[in-house]
């Protein structure tokens, strides 16, 4: 069988050069084409779009790690093409999360603020926790990151949370954000009890984990029918 064709979005960014690398080794999937600025950087490796008609036409799902603005446009212009599209990009505002939703319509579309395997499992360990422990356990989520990073707290330290408040109602979360150095990524939810306290945690130490985890989401989006969909999906971990 032929593989599955790969088109990535943000491929000169950290992450985006991380799933170019990624390929390389993954069964059923080969980098096909990559979507550039006009008259931006060029990397090597792969063929370069600098229309998104041009780079949709060159793949057959699209990988994308940028920016919101970028993904604003290419949600709708996945849909119009028929292209599955599978984005880790982070800090959407509700206008973003609109057009990956109406796209869903259309096509089937992945969003997950943290494609790892382990910080998936981690928030389902929080959810499970959260709904078992008393209302006087207090919760805070703590995220560092390298100092490059733009929203703070992170995607990811605002799904923990949302994982708490669903469980314990709105408010029931603080959070804490440090920005340094090159850290990848780590996260830690805090339950306090009277006398006691759970702490439960994960860190990336590599930013392979997040590609790779995107590259299974990528073979398993192209076979679902159109929809919005999380890694809680391509990793059937069952809520409730
Ligand atoms: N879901 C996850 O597991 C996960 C893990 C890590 C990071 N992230 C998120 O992934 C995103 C990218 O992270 P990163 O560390 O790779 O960032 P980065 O190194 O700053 O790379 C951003 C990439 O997006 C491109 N880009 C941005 N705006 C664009 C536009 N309007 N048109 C075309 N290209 C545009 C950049 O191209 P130029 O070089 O031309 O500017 C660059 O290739 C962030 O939102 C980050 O929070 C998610």
């Amino acid at each position: 069988m032929k593989p599955i064709k790969v088109g990535i979005a943000g491929v000169t960014g950290r992450m985006g050069a991380a799933v170019l690398f990624a390929l390389r080794d993954t069964t059923g999937l080969t980098a096909s084409i990559a979507l550039v600025r006009p008259g931006g950087e060029k990397p090597d490796g792969i063929a370069l779009a600098e229309t998104l008609d041009a780079f949709l036409a060159g793949c057959d799902v699209v990988v994308d790690f940028s920016r919101p603005a970028l993904l604003a446009e290419l949600a709708p212009a996945c849909a119009a093409a028929g292209k599955p599209l599978v984005s880790g990009t982070t800090g959407l505002e509700d206008a973003t999360f609109k057009a990956l939703t109406d796209a869903a319509s259309r096509v089937a579309i992945l969003h997950a603020p943290n494609m790892s395997i382990g910080i998936n499992i981690l928030r389902y360990l929080v959810e499970k926790a959260s709904e078992t422990l008393s209302a006087d356990w207090s919760c805070e989520v703590f995220e560092a990151h390298h100092a490059h990073k733009v929203d703070a707290p992170s995607g990811t330290a605002l799904r923990l949370g949302a994982a708490v408040e669903q469980a314990r109602g709105a408010g029931a979360v603080s959070y804490a954000v440090e920005r340094e150095g090159e850290t990848i990524g780590f996260h830690e939810v805090r339950f306090a009890g009277p006398g006691e306290r759970i702490v439960l945690a994960h860190e990336a130490l590599d930013r392979g984990i997040f590609a790779q985890g995107a590259l299974r989401a990528a073979l398993w989006v192209v076979d679902q029918p159109p929809g919005l969909y999380g890694m809680d999906d391509v990793l059937a971990l069952k809520s409730g």
